[in-house]
């Protein structure tokens, strides 16, 4: 078999049309613009050219991109003065903290003085309980993302058996609970896998879709999934390649080629999970303009 690449770059660009129908027509009948604020702590080469995609995709879908850096030693309280400027500021409504931040600043500090009404990346604890008790809320960007590249891969999850490879709190964790979720394009039986499974693939090989989200290339190879799996790949490795102008490549948790050859659909990297991440980004400061004009009037 040879796989489907489930393309997150169109499924993106689709939504992004949708998003930026929206963000004109709340211009046009409120008078609002989304505002976006993203906070940069330091210049970890990663986190910089994550900031600068998800500003040039803000001002592509004609929303108000405001970029804050502060240097890699900046003191704590500074940061979250600055996240408490922004969240008494009505011109914004979302606020992103790219993470991580540098060592000796508390990410739980800082994440906790976010506003969650301007919580775009739902990362707060306000927002992180909401999701998982079923309260409307923001939805994490990279899980909410990969929902939507799972209906575009044509399966139905509802009935069937996920895992997910990985338990941070920014995807693996809140995958797991989207995926067990009594909701359309969800109820599935779900394990979740981590470094404390002594065998991934003894779960991997009855799975109908994995999702893996390790930050270690080749955590998944082909002969650890079943025939016509669906793989969403949201690893995003660095690897060393002289033969490119940067010196290194991109590659994904899986195994491309051998997945893609006993998979029914993967998503690949570059390509896949990241245009959706920023996707749903948008979708959520969108979201969170409107509630403001509606709220304002
Ligand atoms: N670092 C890696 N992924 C993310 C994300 O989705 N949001 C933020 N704020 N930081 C990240």
């Amino acid at each position: 078999m040879s796989a489907k690449t489930i393309d997150g770059k169109k499924l993106a660009e689709r939504t992004r049309a949708e998003i930026a129908a929206g963000v004109a027509a709340l211009k046009a009948e409120k008078g609002v613009t989304p505002g976006l604020a993203v906070i940069l702590v330091g210049n970890n080469p990663a986190s910089v050219s994550y900031v600068t995609a998800k500003e040039k995709a803000c001002r592509d879908a004609g929303m108000i991109s405001c970029e804050i850096r502060m240097p890699a030693d900046a003191a704590e309280d500074a940061v979250i003065d600055a996240v408490k400027s922004l969240n008494a500021d009505s011109t914004i409504h979302g606020i992103l903290v790219q993470l991580p931040l540098p060592k000796g600043i508390s990410e739980k500090r800082v994440i906790d003085a976010i506003s969650p009404e301007k919580d775009v990346d739902g990362f707060t604890p306000v927002n992180v309980g909401k999701m998982l008790i079923g309260e409307d809320c923001f939805l994490p960007c990279t899980p909410h993302g990969i929902l939507k590249l799972i209906e575009e891969s044509g399966l139905d999850v509802a009935g069937k058996h996920a895992v997910v490879i990985g338990r941070s709190n920014i995807v693996g964790k809140p995958v797991a609970a989207l995926l067990a979720r009594k909701a359309p394009h969800a109820n599935a039986t779900v394990t979740l896998c981590h470094t404390g499974t002594p065998d991934v693939s003894v779960y991997t090989r009855t799975a109908d879709v994995v999702v893996v989200a390790a930050g270690r290339p080749n955590t998944l190879t082909g002969d650890m999934i079943k025939p016509g799996a669906v793989v969403i790949d949201v690893g995003v490795n660095r690897v060393s390649d002289p033969t490119k102008p940067k010196g290194y490549r991109l590659c994904g948790d899986a195994d491309f080629a051998s997945c893609a050859e006993v998979a029914s659909a993967i998503t690949p990297v570059p390509g896949g999970v990241g245009p959706m991440t920023i996707t749903m980004l948008l979708w959520n400061t969108l979201e969170s303009a409107r509630r403001a004009a509606e709220g304002a009037a």
